[in-house]
């Protein structure tokens, strides 16, 4: 529970003053969908809503808050895996949310580049940088929802990491608003900025523990000029490397995505998600959606993806396959990978590991994380998926069925100690690309002890001295973070 003061009624007149009526919510009712996470695993309180109209409106609340010591939570699109912004349950934690800044600045096409504020859904600034002729290259399953500050602030990965890397290699400038109201001014476009430390890359991944990301220049691409999608039924993760392994030596260059999905995990997304349907003859034990891309003009796309499934189709690597012939049936072969969370959630209680090891360890993860979890919890279903072409698994393992829910979730920690041995006896990381949150900080000390963790921890006690940003997230309680009792 955070260790500041509640929000004052007068802190409260001088932040409404400030904001005005459409800046500031305070009924239950109002701040209720601001106080529980996505997955509904936490649930907080909170006396007001803060909703900033720009930058300077945003320093000035902070400045307030902080003159009265209160804790603030910073919130986007609220679509955290791992409770990364929900406020805890005293009441005394304000909430900060950005989703009102939401322009898209400007688009420079000679730069590549677009100057976007944080309350932008990813969606939306894909769609402003296609329209500009440009792609956005970053994708993932929340993307209506989840907002550019967020995305940031959690470097999340998704979909494209294989090829164009995580949120953090596509930041070249950033505005932030610091613990204590000051803007740090970093919205530069430029591809070479060696002036001292990269701060910005400081903000990507810290969780809203460091600062308030209210607006990034981001870099683009070029807009594909032909993409491909395809379908592949094969036999495990084995084969999923097989394949990935024959497109990357036929051309690296060309693979958009590269994506795994366990029998389990489809065999829920057609049975519970309406309209998705599996456009194979038969079920497999496993699946693999690869998307290729190029902006080459007259490059022979479909007569690449042809050749490596041709030949996979031959040697077995690959039994049976669809590729997708017009975009509607691409966005339906997405839709079967997109869905897996939501079929997830759909089925009862999961629990989740975003996990990471080296991709050729993927199989080994696999294999060896299904048999200790069914040995730990007899009738629990695995359904891994996921960013294969990187190395990210979502080790995610859906109760057995008829089992009480709670009764599942209350082994969360059990689970995800068991698979978390496996991953990091394979070289791994507990938390590819939803962070940390409230979820898992009690896995830092043993996963990033000593010199790591005193280094984070003293980074975050320079700036956020009195631990006023995000309290809870990252650090546990008992490595000092100020704000948590
Ligand atoms: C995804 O890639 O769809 C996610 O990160 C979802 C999840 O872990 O459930
Ligand atoms: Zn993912």
């Amino acid at each position: 529970m955070t260790a500041c003061p509640a929000p004052t009624a007068d802190l409260l007149d001088r932040l409404a003053h400030l904001l005005g009526p459409s800046g500031i919510l305070t009924a239950p009712s109002d701040t209720d969908p601001y106080c529980t996470d996505w997955r509904a695993l936490y649930h907080g309180r909170t006396a007001a809503v803060l909703r900033p109209a720009d930058t300077a409106e945003l320093a000035q609340a902070v400045t307030l808050c902080a003159q009265a010591g209160v804790a603030m939570v910073p919130q986007g699109g609220n679509t955290s895996m791992v409770g990364g912004a929900t406020p805890d349950d005293s009441g005394r934690e304000v909430v900060i949310c950005l989703s009102r800044m939401n322009r898209v600045r400007r688009i420079d096409p000679l730069d590549h580049t677009m100057e976007v504020e944080a309350g932008v859904t990813l969606k939306a600034a894909q769609d402003a940088a296609r329209e500009a002729g440009l792609m956005l290259p970053l994708s993932i399953s929340s993307e209506g929802s989840a907002q550019i500050g967020g995305v940031l602030a959690t470097n999340a990965g998704g979909n494209n990491t294989v090829r164009y890397g995580n949120a953090r290699e596509l930041v070249l400038g950033l505005e932030v608003v610091l613990p204590d109201g000051s803007v740090f001014h970093g919205l530069r476009r430029l591809r070479k900025d060696n002036t001292g430390y990269a701060l910005r890359q400081l903000f990507v991944g810290s969780e809203g523990t460091l600062g308030f990301i209210t607006a990034a220049i981001l870099q683009l691409q070029p807009q594909p000029r032909a993409t491909e999608a395809a379908l592949c039924a094969v036999a495990d993760a084995k084969g999923a490397l097989a394949l990935f392994a024959a497109f990357r030596a036929q051309d690296p260059a060309l693979i958009q995505a590269f994506e795994y999905m366990s029998g389990a995990g489809m065999d829920l997304v057609t049975r519970l998600v309406p309209g998705a349907s599996l456009p194979l003859a038969e079920p497999a034990p496993a699946y693999v959606l690869v998307e290729l891309a190029t902006p080459r003009a007259n490059a022979d796309l479909r007569g690449a993806l042809e050749d490596v499934l041709g030949a996979a189709l031959e040697d077995g690597t690959v039994t049976d396959a669809v590729i997708a012939e017009s975009e509607g049936q691409r966005m339906a072969l997405w839709k079967l990978r997109e869905e897996h969370a939501e079929a997830q959630r759909r089925a009862g209680a999961s629990v989740k590991n975003d996990v990471s090891v080296p991709v050729s360890h993927v199989p080994e993860l696999i294999d060896r994380a299904t048999a200790a979890c069914a040995a730990l919890i007899p009738g629990i279903r695995p359904a891994p998926f996921g960013h294969i072409g990187d190395g990210n698994i979502h080790f995610n393992l859906v109760q057995p069925e008829g089992m009480d829910p709670a009764a599942f979730l209350a082994l969360d920690h059990r689970i995800m100690d068991t698979v978390g041995a496996i991953v990091r006896d394979l070289d791994g990381s507990f938390s590819a690309e939803h962070g940390v949150g409230r979820l898992k900080p009690y896995m830092m000390p043993d996963w990033r002890g000593g010199a790591e963790l005193a280094t984070m921890r003293r980074i975050k006690d320079a700036i956020d001295p009195r631990g006023l940003l995000n309290p809870g997230a990252i650090f546990p309680p008992d490595t000092g973070n100020p704000a948590r009792v």
